[in-house]
């Protein structure tokens, strides 16, 4: 049986991993976070030491990093040199270095590299900003999520608070708007809807209703 492929893009806190988690429950095809991946890079980055501005020297680690995907049907981890360090990837700080470092040719590879080693092997909904421009132009369904910024930086400000962050509005509200404009501006790869995806605007719409409306395009 062929492999499906379902591509969600869109900007920070446009919805796009609740709705990959919904729509993965309904379809029962796991999900495969992409930003996940480019957040772990950051961290072993960080970590390690290595200088965001060093392409060559990253080049050379990336060779030797051990970097473990495990995707089960309702959840992903990244086991780093047998660490897993999921947990440590939402901070805010993390959340800006994994902008920065994605705009690196290198990192860009090697994500896409890994990517594409799972969907060869599994039918997954693939989330992130390149995926159906660039990661997988073929994939069988295609969506694009867009929300105000107001209501983006509303549904970061929750989700840091849930995990014991506090930050006030007027800077989530700036660091959203922020690293959508430099996903969309970096040369490589941008944050960019696909010309044939489906752009859903999550604004004022429910988790419930946004993945309603996905599935609604869905033959498997
Ligand atoms: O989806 P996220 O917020 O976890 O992504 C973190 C960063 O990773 C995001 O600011 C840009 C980068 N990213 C990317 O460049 N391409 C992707 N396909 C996914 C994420």
């Amino acid at each position: 049986m062929k492999n499906i492929q379902i591509a969600i893009d869109g900007g920070a806190a446009s919805g796009k991993t609740t709705a990959a988690k919904g729509l993965s429950r309904r379809l029962g095809i796991p999900v495969l976070t992409s930003g996940i991946i480019y957040r772990a890079i950051a961290f072993w980055m960080i970590e390690n030491k290595i200088d965001f501005d060093d392409e060559k020297g990253l080049a050379l680690a990336l060779i030797k990093i051990d970097l473990q995907i495990i995707i089960t049907r309702d959840d992903m981890r990244v086991i780093i040199d047998g660490y897993d360090v999921t947990s440590k990837l939402n901070d805010n700080l993390i959340s800006k270095s994994a902008s920065i470092v994605s705009k690196l040719g290198t990192v860009r590879n090697y994500v896409n590299g890994r990517i594409g080693e799972l969907v060869s092997q599994s039918s997954f909904i693939v989330e992130g900003r390149d995926i159906g421009t660039v990661v997988l132009p073929h994939a069988d369904y295609k969506f694009f999520l867009t929300a105000s910024d107001e209501v983006k930086a509303k549904r970061r400000q929750a989700e840091l608070l849930a995990r014991g962050e506090t930050v006030s509005f007027n800077e989530i509200f700036e660091q959203v708007r922020g690293r959508d404009k430099a996903d969309k501006e970096r040369e490589i790869d941008p944050l960019k809807k696909a010309q044939d995806a489906i752009e859903i605007d999550t604004t004022k719409w429910t988790a419930e209703k946004v993945i309603e409306r996905m599935a609604e395009y869905i033959e498997l």
